[in-house]
């Protein structure tokens, strides 16, 4: 971490618009970490929070409950498709131990020893814990930690830029779910499939084909698995749509919600199930059967409160369809994007680009550098106005959700910018 000696301090910050103590105006093209929704200092969020919080800041979920958290629990179930019960923690690394706790106890619960095992695709990401590290396993980040991990069953993912040579796109879709069936078909101990939904996005921007988690969903049903979907990054409409799994056909029996839950402006993750898991915990209490997982800040009322507010606000404001059409901006700049040498690939879906550098495009030789590629955009991009972040080779693009047209145009041609810029300092 020596490269980084001094950090800028953000002090205020409007729409996409972050601005420092020198009083430099940043583009956010990384949307706080990709969960802000509307843009910063947004009126009606605010008085969310500013309302409740003169009433109730915080208190207890055990043994109690709280007005916010009532109703975005409601409010959550009547927009998720088949879920019925939310279970609220405080970020999205949380949301998926839960939901890895509430997959491996449902068989428990149900006297199904057995079943223990874990299956996931392999580069994904669900978070720092432990838990989330084990079922998400990116070499790059969690190598260090390999030993104290659990093991998964991994299996491949297609991404249509990195086929092996043998086959075409179609054929190695086909066999990655041929794997995933004879897998389940063979063992019968696997307790539960965890993917992300829709897309990988921390893995490096894998968007999967039509089809892919629909078939998989399905294999999960056949062989009697459970399926959990991960949509943290990618619910809420960051691809395009308010829910993956919907848009997928591919309904989980478990799903773990976080980002941009609440706008971006407040930390609070929620993992659904369905009433089949849900029922498994219900019993006696010296059944046992009950999960034992709770955080301090569980359910805290201002987050719910912001949240609600914010979810109100996607029929309000039609954004699902606004996305859709700004969207359409990206399309526009790739011709560009992809002609700058080091570019290799483009993949784009809803409010996600994910720009992969290389340095032999016919090679597909993903660059390398001494010092951090994400450090050098960092610089680069701030000199062009922009606040850009890499993961690895591969340039991020996750905006507010509700930038607009005009805003987008400026942060793609500030992108390329940077990326030529940074060309230099790179090769
Ligand atoms: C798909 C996915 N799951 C889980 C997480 C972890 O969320 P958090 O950073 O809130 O712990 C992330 C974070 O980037 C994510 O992208």
């Amino acid at each position: 971490m020596k490269e980084w000696d001094s950090f800028d301090q953000i002090k205020s910050a409007k729409g996409v618009w972050l601005v420092d103590s020198k009083g430099n105006k940043i583009l956010d093209a990384v949307g706080s970490m990709w969960c802000n929704v509307w843009g910063h200092s947004n009126p009606e969020l605010i008085n969310a929070i500013t309302t409740q919080s003169k009433k109730l800041q915080h208190s207890s979920m055990f043994n109690l409950t709280n007005e916010p958290a009532e109703k975005l629990a409601e409010y959550l179930v009547k927009i998720s498709p088949k879920m019925n019960k939310v279970f609220y923690s405080d970020n999205g690394s949380s949301a998926m131990e839960i939901a890895i706790k509430l997959a491996l106890q449902y068989w428990k619960n149900i006297g199904e020893k057995n079943k223990t095992r874990i299956a996931t695709l392999e580069n994904g990401y669900h978070g720092d814990t432990f838990g989330a590290m084990s079922v998400g396993y990116v070499p790059e980040f969690f190598g260090k930690f390999k030993k104290q991990l659990f093991t998964t069953l991994q299996f491949p993912v297609p991404n249509k830029y990195r086929i092996p040579k043998e086959f075409s796109f179609l054929d190695y879709q086909n066999q990655c779910i041929e794997k995933i069936e004879k897998e389940f078909s063979q063992k019968n101990n696997i307790a539960a499939f965890i993917m992300e939904s829709g897309a990988q996005v921390a893995g490096g921007v894998i968007i999967y084909p039509k089809d892919f988690q629909r078939k998989i969903s399905v294999l999960c049903k056949k062989y009697n698995v459970l399926f959990v979907l991960d949509e943290i990054a990618t619910g809420f409409g960051r691809l395009g749509s308010m829910f993956q799994y919907e848009e997928q056909k591919s309904i989980p029996d478990i799903v773990a919600y976080g980002k941009m839950l609440t706008g971006g402006y407040l930390t609070l993750a929620a993992t659904l199930a369905n009433k089949k898991v849900y029922d498994s915990f219900l019993g006696e209490f010296n059944d046992w059967k009950h999960l034992f997982h709770g955080h301090t800040y569980t359910g805290n009322p201002i987050a719910s409160s912001v949240a609600l507010e914010n979810l109100k606000m996607y029929k309000k404001y039609n954004l699902i369809k606004k996305i859709q059409k700004t969207s359409k901006v990206f399309e526009q700049h790739y011709q560009r994007i992809s002609e700058i040498d080091i570019v290799g690939d483009i993949r784009h879906k809803g409010m996600l680009m994910g720009i992969e550098l290389v340095s032999n495009k016919r090679k597909k030789t993903p660059i390398t550098t001494k010092k951090s590629i994400n450090k050098i955009f960092f610089e680069e991009g701030k000199k062009n106005g922009i606040y850009l972040r890499t993961l690895g080779n591969i340039v991020m693009l996750v905006p507010p959700l509700v930038i607009t047209e005009s805003e987008l145009n400026l942060l793609l041609e500030r992108t390329i910018s940077t990326i030529e810029s940074a060309k230099s300092k790179i090769i």
